[in-house]
């Protein structure tokens, strides 16, 4: 990003470099001078925790004994959406880069999808809180012809539990974890702080990984962590959410060997495994799986969580899966049958056609193909617009954009969130990527804070709307200054707030 153009309203020369600096040094020190970061401590479950004493929250006051957990980054992005207008009815005028979904209609050359739905009278029962037999059959199979070819250790249905979505599948694992400690990364997939601190017995313990090693888990640090802090599950998403980064050939296999070198339990998030961009145009159509370095599916104790949701851009039909030892599979039926009690029975019957090995290959390619287009167009775009990204993504649909070196306010992501707002347009602050956001005493501390995740699983007009609504926001920095921002975001549809009395 070039740093002089910009300049304070009222002024027509452009600022120079050190008076920009100065700017953003004496606005926005900390979070009480930002009207954005206001209005997210004021929304339930977000107040800053272990202040004494605590500030009410009239919305944290639920019923007797229910404490609010807060709203996830998710809901807290569709609020404000809507309290700037966005509805349903009103979705297609906006550009939702902050959806966490990719786009679920036909793509050049992907095989067609079902339009409609057997239901046969056995699929009114319930399914067995594993699954369909079936269906787990058809999941091993898959996993032993895309990884696992000429291995004497196959999968067997044994090896599958049916989940009704990827976060149950994460909420059935956290509920048979005992009373250790579970690593997991930050930046990564927001819904583990939830997850994981929902289930009481386990101890989460984040470790920040860092922009300077490309958010590279370090193999060595992680053997180290192992032994020194006793570590016994390791909780990640790979590829990786929001960064765009993916643990494979050697370094997985290395992973997955220090798994089984120390017992240690590896949960591996394996949603964006098809999301997979080479440079080189002959690699494409691979995906990557821990599956491909297990010795022995048995004791290996590596857990996979996988579906339907992303991959094969199924997210309302629910049904995916986890795979993992015969043993925990069985303790998974237990806790599925107090959390969820099962998949939908006849999507289940739906999906077992989808999962065939052949059908597989032409869905990967053709999602690979389109997706790392749109990918490329993204990158391209915000390059002109001076966004260039320092650590494009090579997998998954994530951008993970600093903004580091545009002037403030909007160089924080939860104010360039309230801005492009204003322009019908959704992003997700990378604050909620951080661990738990509202333990921090300054939000403005968090390594997270100066980014926004924007998603390109949207359609590619969709992308173009909101690439758009980012170029008016830079167009009037540079042209208005910075006196615009910062300010005026509206509490409800009807309201622009009134944060005075908030600030001190
Ligand atoms: C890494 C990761 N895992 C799991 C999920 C959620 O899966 P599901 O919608 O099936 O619960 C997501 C969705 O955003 C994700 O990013």
């Amino acid at each position: 990003m070039s740093h002089t153009p910009y300049s304070r309203s009222g002024r027509s020369t452009p600022l120079s470099f050190r008076d920009v600096v100065l700017d953003v040094m004496k606005n926005f020190k900390h979070e009480k001078e930002s009207e954005a970061h206001r209005i997210f401590r004021e929304s339930a479950g977000h107040k800053p925790k272990g202040l004494l004493p605590q500030t009410v929250n009239l919305d944290e006051e639920t019923v007797p004994g229910i404490i609010h957990p807060g709203s996830t980054g998710v809901i807290y992005c569709s609020d404000r959406a809507m309290a700037n207008g966005f509805s349903y009815a009103s979705s297609h005028e906006w550009a939702n880069l902050g959806q966490g979904a990719p786009e679920v209609g036909q793509i050049p050359d992907a095989p067609l999808k079902p339009s409609t739905i057997e239901v046969p009278t056995d699929s009114l029962e319930y399914a067995p809180t594993t699954g369909v037999k079936a269906l787990r059959e058809a999941v091993a199979e898959l996993y032993n012809v895309t990884y696992r070819q000429g291995k004497e250790s196959q999968y067997t249905y044994e090896n599958v539990c049916i989940v009704p979505g990827g976060r149950a599948g994460l909420s059935r694992v956290a509920a048979v974890v005992g009373d250790v400690y579970c690593s997991y990364q930050v930046p990564d997939y927001t819904a583990y702080d939830q997850v994981l601190s929902a289930f009481r017995r386990l101890v989460p313990v984040p470790t920040a990984l860092e922009e300077e090693t490309k958010y590279k888990l370090d193999i060595a640090q992680t053997k180290k962590d192992i032994k020194n802090q006793g570590l016994e599950v390791i909780l990640a998403s790979n590829p990786r959410n929001p960064t765009g980064q993916v643990i494979k050939d050697n370094d997985l296999k290395e992973l997955v060997a220090l798994m089984r070198e120390t017992s240690t339990t590896l949960v591996l998030d394996e949603f964006y495994s098809w999301y997979i961009y080479p440079e080189d145009e002959a690699e494409l159509g691979k995906s990557v799986s821990s599956a491909e370095f297990i010795e022995d599916v048995n004791s290996d104790s590596i857990v996979i969580v996988d579906g339907l949701t992303k991959n094969w851009r199924l997210p309302g039909w629910r049904v995916c899966w986890v795979i993992g030892p015969k043993n925990l599979v069985t303790a998974l039926s237990q806790s599925g049958s107090f959390l969820d009690g099962g998949a939908n029975h006849p999507l289940q019957l739906a999906a077992i056609p989808l999962l065939d090995p052949e059908r597989v290959k032409g869905e990967k390619l053709a999602l690979q193909k389109h997706f790392k287009h749109k990918r490329d167009h993204v990158l391209r775009r915000l390059e002109r617009l001076g966004l260039k990204v320092s650590i494009p993504p090579t997998s998954t649909f994530y951008v993970w954009l600093s903004l580091e070196n545009l002037p403030a306010p909007i160089n924080n992501g939860l104010t360039f969130f309230e801005e492009l707002l204003k322009e019908k347009t959704i992003v997700i602050p990378g604050i909620f990527f951080d661990i738990n956001p509202a333990h921090r005493r300054n939000l403005f501390n968090s390594p997270c804070h100066h980014f926004v995740r924007l998603s390109f699983g949207p359609p590619l007009e969709d992308l173009d709307k909101g690439l758009d609504a980012i170029g008016r926001v830079l167009k009037k920095a540079k042209k208005e200054g910075m006196s615009g921002f910062g300010h005026s975001y509206k509490k409800s549809l009807d309201s622009a707030i009134q944060l005075e009395k908030m600030s001190k």
